[in-house]
């Protein structure tokens, strides 16, 4: 029997999850919602506090979006199990997604994902067999079950069958597409197993293009936590019926809304927030960034943007000072604009090296928003350039300025 747990804490996404959630899922192809990974920060959090073991599985990885950020959310001592046909297309019976095993692999390798602790079943899903599942875990259970292959009722019923038959007590299972006009086996699917499941299994709540169901016996605590627990603030609930069981419907919010900075004692920056791989200004980082390296994160559009706390701007007596490197071929000048909240604060010429730019404290509090807990930045190039074209390395990206950190 286990105890659910009620009072526990969440922590703070950090380090290359922190990053992930920032935006680096997006150098992943695929499909998610950014605040998915606000939710499955509480789960997770939820199932370490109940003593379940961090193991995961996931049927349909495509290049990893979802199974990746899951394992970083896990963290380093997890282990995952991810299903898909891969290049066995003719075993797609619906055409969703498009497995890649290799693309599946560097991702994890750029992510540091340790791939001895993954097991890939390259299989049609309907032949996994729950101990296949558990034996690649160890004998372990998993804790959370991502169903997200073939799109059709018969597959999504079969899906979910093996998805029941490994989880732990208080496993979740999250499907995906739940409410996707253009996939609609899936709600059919989903609804006649839990109508066959009743008493059983239900869903505990659901929104962002996902549902997460769970054993009856569960399914409140996890509500609980939601609701009035302590992942209250990853966004807003509203009680709904869900296939005859009372259910959730959500708007989870976007990590860095849930997890604002500054909001984990631990994890608050002094003065200077660095945006290299695992700094303190990863989860601030926005659209337009590639994944933050050792020496800071470089734009890979003509814009990039940064949400600054208010409270982060607000603290400085002196000028922000923002330091980047500029890359414009030798010789060359471009404009380096930033703006905020929509308002230019700067605007100069630059040549390739490091500058050093400042910018005034009242001028950008006066573009937040009234009342705003961010303020965001945004770092505009004429254009980007390639270093591989100017025999400069083997980058083959299009590269603007490389944020490297933000003194207050
Ligand atoms: C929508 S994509 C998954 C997206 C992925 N979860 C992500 O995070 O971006 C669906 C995946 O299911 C895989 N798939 C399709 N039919 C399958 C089957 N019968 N068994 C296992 N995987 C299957 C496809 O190859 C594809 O990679």
């Amino acid at each position: 029997m286990v105890d659910y747990p009620t009072d526990f804490a969440i922590p703070q996404p950090s380090g290359t999850f922190g990053a992930y959630c920032a935006g680096g899922h997006r150098d992943v192809e695929g499909w998610l919602e950014p605040s998915i990974l606000t939710a499955i920060t509480g789960f997770i959090a939820f199932q370490r506090a109940a003593g379940l073991p961090a193991t995961f599985a996931e049927i349909g990885v495509h290049h990893g979006r979802f199974y990746l950020g899951l394992a970083l959310a896990m963290g380093a001592s997890s282990r995952g199990v991810a299903i898909d046909v891969f290049e066995a297309q003719h075993l797609n019976p619906d055409g969703s997604g498009k497995g890649n095993r290799q693309a599946f692999v560097s991702n994890m390798a750029r992510l540091n994902v340790a791939a001895d602790r993954q097991t890939i079943i390259a299989h049609d899903s309907r032949l996994v067999s729950p101990q296949q599942v558990i034996s690649a875990l160890g004998g372990q259970h998993v804790s959370i079950f991502s169903v997200d292959g073939a799109h059709t009722v018969e597959y999504t019923i079969s899906d979910l069958e093996l998805a029941a038959a490994t989880i732990a007590e208080c496993g979740i299972i999250i499907v995906d597409d739940l409410f996707n006009a253009r996939w609609p086996g899936v709600i059919d699917g989903v609804l006649q197993w839990l109508r066959s499941k009743a008493g059983t299994f239900e869903m505990v709540v659901y929104g962002d293009n996902k549902g997460f169901i769970a054993r009856s016996a569960v399914a409140s605590a996890y509500r609980q936590m939601l609701v009035s627990g302590p992942a209250r603030r990853f966004g807003a609930f509203h009680p709904v019926v869900f296939a005859g069981r009372p259910s959730l419907f959500a708007r989870f919010a976007d990590p860095r809304a849930a997890f604002p900075l500054g909001s984990d004692a631990e994890g608050a920056p002094e003065g200077r927030v660095d945006f290299c791989k695992g700094g303190a200004g990863a989860p601030l980082l926005g659209e337009g960034w590639a994944m933050p390296e050792k020496g800071g994160v470089w734009s890979i559009r003509r814009e990039a943007k940064v949400a600054l706390p208010t409270s982060y701007v607000a603290r400085a007596a002196t000028p922000l000072t923002i330091t980047l490197q500029a890359f414009v071929p030798d010789g060359e000048t471009q404009r380096l604009t930033v703006s905020a909240g929509g308002r230019s604060v700067f605007s100069e010429g630059v040549k390739t090296g490091v500058h050093t730019i400042m910018l005034g404290r009242e001028e950008l509090k006066r573009a937040g928003a009234q009342g705003a807990e961010r303020i965001e930045l945004t770092f505009g190039v004429e254009r980007l350039f390639i270093p591989s074209a100017f025999s400069l390395g083997s980058d083959n990206r299009e590269l603007g300025i490389r944020l490297v950190c933000c003194d207050a």
